[in-house]
């Protein structure tokens, strides 16, 4: 008999990915295509969602084609997304109303302050979660019907939908304009700023407030459910009829590909961004130090895991930055070869606030900075600055995540791109002053997303079963001399508040 496998969507910020994964839950192919990053105006941040489409379809056809896969031997699959970044189309031509918007974009300014003016910032935390920030979908939606012509009639008459990714791609993926299913998920859900974390269901009072009409919103459902999704058509990419049985965040899925399924376990993703989640059960923790309150995933029939998420905006694309608009690397990797040319900072520091600061200081206003520069400063100073930065940020949220949680975490499991990176992993360390572990699979994104499709389907029996598969592949154990470290959190805080008041 043929080979079995689940396929994991994994729709990221810069790239699209199809991974399938066998019954040890080991990679068997994979393919990936980076899409378009559109920056219109300083600030503004958006993807063609058409684009996303287009490259979902090709690298399901390239992951299959290269192991000489069909797609009727893939027995579910599983999607995970770039959260928040917002989809409005129309469901009769498939047409998007406008690029997405995506979760970096600081266009929603204005009306975030207007949401504030009117009744705080925190105004919507105690039934979301969340704070009012550019980052959330709410205020994109809004942005949009108040501003793409036509688009608030349409939503009015069943003419536009809204979602994210996931959405954008499902309705695609099993039906799309012949009827394609308008869902989203619970983890997605809680990132848009309309979900309320007991009901799970959106809050008329917040969508009345944000002038969002009800009918465009998808249905909310369980993260892993074999029931609600819908199949893959046929005529699709897949060229079969798959069930789709799991959606996640790419955060959320991160968490579950880690297997963090117990109260009190965390692990933080060095992605485009990078995100802590801490699991806190069917509890929703609310946060009194800048964090948010989301929900991590949940089971069909089940109530759902809540985390506190510490969400830091830019990480690895700071990198991307240094490589592209510095040009003093070729290619991302490069920066710890560049950063091992000196011996520390030589006193810089960035803080790159480029969409403003996210956790644990959700301030709009800031704007990113280089900070102790000096004739001595040279580019290796710069590319340590640019590693540091990510964990300086990550100390920021673990600090916030003990306040928080009452809990002193004792070590932090890691994944993402950046892990690859032993300088940044062992100044991460060095930092937080508790060892850093990386599993032996570090894809745990589009793992969370297989694991999610897989237990729905029963090809994989328990969390328990899932637990099995993981495993270390390294650790970091602190060096660092405390004196050292406290200068440089020293200076780290004063660059962080060097950052503020930029935009007002
Ligand atoms: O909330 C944004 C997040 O989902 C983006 O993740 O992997 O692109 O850093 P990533």
């Amino acid at each position: 008999m043929a080979p079995s496998y689940i396929g994991a969507l994994d729709l990221g910020t810069t790239s699209n990915r199809f991974i399938l994964f066998d019954h040890q839950g080991q990679i068997a192919g994979m393919d990936q295509m980076e899409h378009q990053q559109i920056f219109p105006r300083p600030g503004w941040v958006e993807h063609d969602p058409l684009e996303i489409w287009q490259n979902t379809c090709h690298v399901i056809r390239g992951a299959l084609g290269k192991i000489g896969v069909a797609g009727k031997q893939i027995v579910a699959i599983g999607i995970t997304n770039q959260r928040e970044t917002t989809v409005v189309w129309d469901p009769k031509t498939g047409k998007p109303l406008c690029n997405a918007i995506v979760w970096q974009c600081t266009r929603t300014d204005a009306i975030c302050r207007q949401l504030e003016r009117e009744g705080g910032q925190d105004r919507f935390r105690p039934k979301t979660g969340l704070p009012i920030a550019t980052y959330f979908s709410g205020p994109k939606v809004k942005w949009i019907l108040d501003n793409v012509p036509g688009a608030r009639a349409a939503a009015e008459n069943g003419r536009a939908l809204f979602g994210t990714i996931e959405t954008w791609i499902i309705w695609q993926l099993t039906g799309g304009v012949s009827g394609g299913a308008h869902v989203t998920d619970v983890s997605n859900a809680s990132r848009t700023l309309m979900m309320d974390l007991e009901t799970l269901d959106w809050d008329a009072d917040i969508l009345k407030t944000m002038e969002i009409p009800w009918q465009m919103m998808p249905r909310i459902v369980p993260s892993i459910d074999r029931q609600t999704w819908g199949h893959t058509l046929k005529e699709g990419p897949l060229a079969a009829t798959v069930p789709v049985c799991g959606a996640l965040g790419d955060q959320q899925a991160a968490l579950v590909g880690q297997t963090c399924f117990d109260v009190g376990e965390a692990k933080n993703t060095y992605g485009t961004g990078c995100f802590m989640l801490l699991n806190t059960g069917h509890q929703a923790v609310p946060s009194n130090h800048g964090l948010l309150t989301t929900v991590g995933y949940q089971l069909r029939g089940e109530k759902p895991v809540y985390c506190l998420e510490g969400s830091i905006a830019i990480a690895g694309a700071l990198v991307q930055w240094l490589r592209d608009n510095l040009g003093l690397i070729r290619s991302a990797p490069e920066v710890e070869a560049l950063a091992r040319t000196v011996d520390d900072n030589g006193g810089v520091y960035i803080v790159p606030a480029f969409s403003g600061l996210f956790a644990p200081y959700w301030r709009a206003d800031a704007r990113g900075v280089m900070v102790g520069l000096t004739r001595y400063a040279n580019k290796g100073h710069i590319a340590r600055a640019v590693l540091e930065a990510n964990a300086y940020q990550t100390l920021d949220i673990m600090t916030a995540m003990n306040k928080d949680s009452g809990v002193d975490l004792g070590s932090l499991k890691v994944d993402g791109g950046m892990v690859a990176n032993d300088l940044l992993m062992q100044f991460q360390a060095d930092l937080l002053v508790v060892p850093v572990i990386r599993p032996a699979i570090t894809e745990t994104t589009a793992l969370g997303a297989a694991y999610a499709a897989g237990l729905a389907v029963g090809f994989w029996n328990s969390m328990a079963e899932l637990k099995s598969f993981w495993s270390v592949d390294k650790i970091w154990s602190p060096q660092m001399d405390d004196t050292v470290r406290q200068a440089g959190i020293r200076a780290w805080k004063k660059a962080v508040e060097r950052t503020f008041g930029w935009e007002d």
